[in-house]
């Protein structure tokens, strides 16, 4: 049987096993896939192990994305963007693909929402891996205008700059925004710290879609912060979970799986 993993540390809160168990049912495929804990000073033998046992492909999470991009022999063209891999596939030629599903995750979960990308202004908060994850693949699906706003405003920039060829995207310090954007998306992980960010009330309207790639059982503080500005289209990041699993598991089976009836599942799981 294929054997699949996710590697990380910590790795037991990781959802993806179930995710891609339902994908494997889902498309009749003959898979196991398995948390894989990695020590912290030891990614790159951890996974050397897993191959050489038969391994055939994994996603990886916090804190090795960056280091998986490094160990593969080939990169696709958006982890290389990203600057980091979540999924990593063992190609017949026996050499290592890392790929970066994401961004695409998340633009699939927009599309999935009804929320139209094409034209609109953009707001995303944060500029750290997520943040990057995501630039390509927004600005691919020509947003009027992107802004990039982040606690350390040197980050932002760094990645404005990175982009600046592939779109309409320039920052603004998290103090200095204004104006109501048609979509405002947080990739910052500060309601992982228990924080929230200090955000202006004229960032958004009623009509604004607020996405946070954060979820969890309660509401996150930034979806909280927009339910009380009185925005009604508001979207936590556990569809962006199952659409980057969805694309990884493309990569390796060569079918892509319903996302809806999974997320339907996950969702009430976590519940
Ligand atoms: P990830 O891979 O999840 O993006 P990261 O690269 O460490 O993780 O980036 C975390 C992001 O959340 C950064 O944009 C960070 O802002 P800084 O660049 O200023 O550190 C942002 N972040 C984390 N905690 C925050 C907080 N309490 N307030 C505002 N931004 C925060």
């Amino acid at each position: 049987m294929d054997k699949y993993v996710v590697i990380g540390n910590p790795i037991n809160h990781s959802q993806s096993p179930f995710i891609h168990r339902q994908f494997a049912q889902q498309a009749g495929q003959q898979m196991s896939y398995e948390r894989l804990l990695a020590p912290l000073d030891d990614f790159s033998g951890t996974l050397r192990q897993f191959f050489q046992s038969g391994g055939k492909g994994g996603n990886v999470t916090v804190p090795f994305k960056t280091e998986a991009l490094a160990l593969a022999d080939d990169l696709t063209e958006r982890a290389e963007q990203a600057g980091a891999a979540n999924t990593l596939h063992l190609q017949s030629d026996g050499r290592l693909l890392a790929d970066n599903t994401d961004g695409a995750g998340l633009v699939a979960d927009l599309e999935r929402l009804g929320v139209r990308l094409s034209g609109r202004r953009l707001l995303l908060l944060g500029a750290g891996g997520a943040a990057r994850g995501a630039m390509a693949p927004l600005l691919a699906s020509s947003v009027g205008e992107l802004i990039v706003a982040n606690r350390t405003q040197s980050r932002a920039e760094e990645l404005v700059h990175r982009f600046a060829a592939m779109g309409p995207v320039t920052c603004r310090s998290l103090t200095a925004l204004e104006g109501g954007f048609d979509i405002i998306i947080n990739s910052t992980s500060a309601s992982l710290q228990g924080e929230s960010l200090a955000l202006p009330a004229s960032l958004c309207h009623p009509q604004t879609r607020v996405y946070d790639m954060m979820y969890g059982r309660e509401e996150t503080p930034f979806l909280r912060w927009a339910r009380e500005q009185g925005v009604e289209h508001r979207y936590d990041g556990l569809g962006m979970l199952v659409g980057q699993a969805a694309e990884s598991f493309h990569l390796w089976r060569g079918v892509r799986p319903e996302v809806e009836p999974v997320l339907a599942v996950l969702r009430a799981k976590l519940e």
